[in-house]
């Protein structure tokens, strides 16, 4: 059977707020991502994930959301949806929503009747819990803004669970009219022929009964496996059988936010679960050979052959690579040979491949309570002020440099980080061992790393220089260069050296 489109493609993340405006409201819509597909084929990525869309009051930017079964009028209407979705599937472009089956907004008519009395249609459907107003039911924090993960809610005189924001109450997936339901907003899209998910947080989902306190002390870590819930599986097993149900490879990508690959690998289950997870230690790496070796050994320990891995450098969530590495654009350009060419599928966050930085935001724009604005600043598509936005200001500041890193400046450069990514996707499309095949280490010199890509006939080598210094790297057989992050010359014989913060991909000469 031939591998499945999210095996051997790439992943791009849009943050639809931040993408493009068409409309003139400082925020982006559904027609700007419509009309850069163009770009986004040329560029050469398999998928779209788009951030939320539904409609939601925003106050998580989307996180909360009041119907998912519809689209926010800031980014345009199940039309608007529907047209961008026939023209990517027209390209070859598959389509990916974000679901987010944790909570609700306060706002989604569910909570609203399960919140009025302590007698409704939806009682249940929510977690609520007695107690006095001075003391909520156990210790548990909220994501992002601290304090308790409880607020108290008068008319039922009762407390309300929320993992993130208040506006933001977790569902009862205990209950399964609340399994029923959620069910149905994934029939919606799927019968709208999306071809899957990336779905929000899901390790938060199955929930001791109990609620039992977290024992005073326990590291984040362990704080976040304490929702580690078995049940969860059991959820995500009737969510696989109801993707599975559906032809054309519908894909489920779960966000398990549990930053240990050992626990995250068993939300793969035994194929019945996620098709795939994200794998987060490497987004909190440094820019250094050996943490990353640790990583991608773990990756290859827990995984294995069984579960098909995902790579992730930046995404909405965390500081820029480009930021995080120091904004130094070799090491940016390297850190995409690195990502294009593991055995796995990449995550691209939308604006990486023009090396973008994250916004410096002034305490008087800062509008997430995260403080997670700055990677979120908008995409500057052209040079001119504007930066092909049809709004004056957009709703987060840009980033540095946004005429010389915009997408038209780059397009024009065939030196650019830009072009270095299209020509690392190009590779990759072509090459099944680096879209498919197997993954050995081979020997390197510390502060090195260099592996091989094997499928059947077809191999390539891939050699990362983490360090300042140029660092000779022997290997068997003439090979020639076929992608270089930047200074060696494509197509030229691999001389056994690689530059300060370089990396090449190699094939065999023969
Ligand atoms: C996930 C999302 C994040 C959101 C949170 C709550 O971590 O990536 O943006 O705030 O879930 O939905």
């Amino acid at each position: 059977m031939a591998d499945p489109w999210w095996e051997t493609g790439v992943v791009y993340q849009i943050y639809p707020r931040s993408f493009l405006d068409t409309d003139g409201d400082g925020v982006g819509d559904l027609d700007g991502i419509r009309s850069k597909l163009d770009y986004l084929e040329w560029l050469g990525v398999d998928a779209l994930w788009l951030s939320p869309i539904f409609p939601s009051p925003m106050t998580d930017f989307g996180y909360d959301v009041a119907d998912f079964c519809d689209v926010d009028p800031l980014f345009g209407d199940l039309a608007t949806f529907d047209a961008l979705l026939e023209e990517a599937h027209g390209r070859g472009l598959r389509v990916l929503l974000d679901w987010v089956p944790n909570h609700t907004s306060d706002q989604h008519p569910w909570f609203v009747e399960s919140s009025s009395s302590r007698d409704n249609a939806k009682v249940d459907w929510y977690w609520w819990r007695d107690g006095s107003p001075e003391a909520p039911p156990n210790n548990w924090e909220a994501a992002f803004v601290g304090g308790p993960a409880w607020t108290w809610h008068p008319p039922r005189e009762q407390w309300y669970l929320h993992n993130f924001l208040a506006t933001q109450p977790d569902l009862n997936w205990h209950n399964p009219e609340v399994v029923a339901a959620m069910h149905a907003t994934l029939r919606f899209w799927l019968d709208r022929g999306v071809d899957g998910f990336r779905m929000d947080v899901v390790h938060l989902l199955g929930k001791d009964p109990a609620l039992p306190d977290i024992p005073d002390g326990t590291e984040l870590i362990g704080r976040v496996n304490f929702h580690d819930w078995p049940h969860t599986h059991e959820i995500l097993r009737g969510v696989r059988a109801l993707l599975d149900s559906y032809p054309g490879d519908r894909v489920s990508v779960g966000e398990v936010y549990l930053l240990s690959t050992a626990l995250v690998a068993q939300y793969y289950g035994e194929g019945d679960e996620l098709h795939l997870a994200f794998n987060f230690p490497p987004l909190f790496a440094p820019w250094a050979a050996e943490p990353w070796r640790r990583r991608i050994g773990r990756v290859v320990e827990e995984l294995g052959d069984r579960h098909w891995p995902t790579w992730v450098l930046s995404n909405h969530d965390n500081a820029r690579h480009a930021t995080r590495y120091g904004a130094d654009e070799r090491k940016t350009r390297a850190a995409a040979v690195l990502l294009l060419t593991l055995r796995g599928t990449p995550f691209l966050y939308a604006g990486e491949e023009l090396g973008l930085e994250d916004a410096v935001v002034s305490a008087e724009r800062v509008v997430d309570p995260g403080g997670r604005d700055g990677c979120r600043a908008p995409i500057p598509w052209t040079a001119d002020a504007a930066h092909g936005w049809a709004s004056d200001e957009p709703w987060l500041p840009w980033p540095p440099d946004s005429a010389r890193r915009c997408a038209e400046t780059q397009q024009r450069q065939p030196g650019s980080i830009l072009h270095l990514y299209r020509r690392l996707l190009r590779a990759r499309r072509h090459s099944p061992a680096l879209s498919a095949g197997s993954f050995a280490w081979l020997d390197a010199t510390d502060g090195v790393l260099a592996y091989m890509r094997t499928s059947g006939d077809d191999c390539r080598t891939v050699i990362v220089n983490f360090t300042d210094a140029s660092t000779p790297v022997p290997l068997d057989g003439p090979w020639v260069v076929e992608v270089a992050s930047n200074g060696v010359t494509e197509g030229s014989t691999f001389a056994g050296e690689l530059p300060a913060f370089q990396a090449v991909v190699l094939r065999p000469a023969t």
